[in-house]
């Protein structure tokens, strides 16, 4: 009977540890930075030995797989649909193929995900991650597999990201409600555990200190689901009239569904009203009447960038070099009205 060979004869062979060998005939060379000349003399060593056939299928598994794992939150939210087709589209143009999973916002699928985008052998994975965990991805990162978050990113993470300059967008868009009189200003925010959420309200809120604007906000809200932007608007509403929001910033688009649901239901009229602002552009909102004045995400740029590093990383074997924040743009339509400044002192020049 021929004698079992086993990873340490091979290691004895080729003067090489366990876990290196180990590592080649389990198909992780790449991500172990094993180099080639090594995981061939491995592969010939095993085969000399008639080392079990199918180990040595996986450990074959040394080429690219030209495929890319793709994770969002939320497949049925529109922002994100757009997102996966032009990452689709962009990956097919350079030759890839996209393996796209959504997390649900679930922290536990999100897990599941990432290992079954590895056991495809995805040559990279662009995240937008659902909370703030990061260990479980930043542990595939360390063996070597590229990883981008794209939209949302997790600070001080050692993953690199691209995204929109959310601060920027809704810093902007704010002093755009300030410079047309709005001086009761209501925000309805969606998750609190995400960046571009809070990047958006920090950029709200400073807008009208750095303005010195004496404002009665609010900010309330906990997802960007039209359910939430529909409830806390129904609640700014019921507000004595003195005290109801002259304007409300919706923190997405789903949100600001929500929120021009509950206007209706009260029978206010946007803007003449209320006036509505939104972050993220849809091409419906210029079909909506009034047409809405909104923050427009860089979404394909940001998603062609991404693609962009990432194969280019993979061809020239380096790591993703990023951290990018790219611009947002104001859209100007008819929901704004100008509110005359109901105190004395508020004038500004913006
Ligand atoms: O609608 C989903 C929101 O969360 C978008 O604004 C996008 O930026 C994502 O982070």
């Amino acid at each position: 009977m021929d004698k079992v060979i086993n990873i340490r004869h091979i290691a004895d062979i080729t003067a090489l540890s366990i876990t290196t060998v180990s590592r080649v005939l389990n198909g992780y060379s790449k991500q172990f930075r094993i180099s080639e000349a090594t995981t061939q003399r491995v592969l010939e060593v095993a085969k000399e030995l008639n080392y079990t056939p199918n180990q040595i299928a996986q450990s074959l598994r040394l080429k690219r797989t030209n495929t890319i794992g793709l994770m969002v939150p939320d497949i049925g939210n529109p922002f994100f649909a757009n997102m996966a087709k032009i990452i689709t589209a962009e990956s097919a143009n350079r030759g890839y193929s996209v393996i796209l999973t959504a997390s649900n916002d679930n922290y536990k699928i999100e897990k599941e995900l990432l290992s079954l985008l590895i056991s495809r052998n995805v040559d990279a994975l662009i995240m937008i991650p659902c909370g703030k965990e990061k260990k479980h991805i930043e542990a595939v990162s360390k063996r070597g597999i590229p990883i981008l978050f794209l939209d949302r990113y997790l600070e001080n993470s050692t993953i690199p990201f691209i995204t929109t300059d959310n601060y920027e967008g809704a810093y902007d868009i704010t002093r755009y409600l300030i410079s047309n009189g709005h001086r009761k200003i209501a925000c309805v925010q969606g998750a609190p555990d995400t960046v571009p959420n809070n990047r958006r309200v920090k950029g709200f809120i400073d807008a009208f200190i750095a303005n010195k604007i004496r404002c009665d906000y609010s900010i309330t809200g906990k997802d960007f689901s039209i359910e939430n932007g529909y409830i806390e608007t129904k609640l700014l509403l019921s507000r004595q009239k003195e005290e109801r929001p002259t304007a409300i910033f919706a923190l997405s688009t789903m949100t600001l569904l929500g929120v021009l649901k509950a206007i209706n239901e009260s029978r206010l009229t946007i803007p003449d009203d209320i006036s509505v602002v939104s972050f993220d552009n849809q091409p419906f909102l210029e079909y909506l009447n009034p047409s809405i004045t909104c923050v427009a995400q860089p979404v394909e740029e940001i998603s062609k960038l991404a693609i962009e590093k990432l194969i280019d990383g993979l061809d020239q074997k380096q790591s993703v070099l990023a951290n990018l924040f790219i611009k947002p743009t104001i859209i100007f339509r008819d929901s704004v009205k100008m509110q005359l400044p109901s105190r004395s002192g508020d004038e500004i020049s913006l």
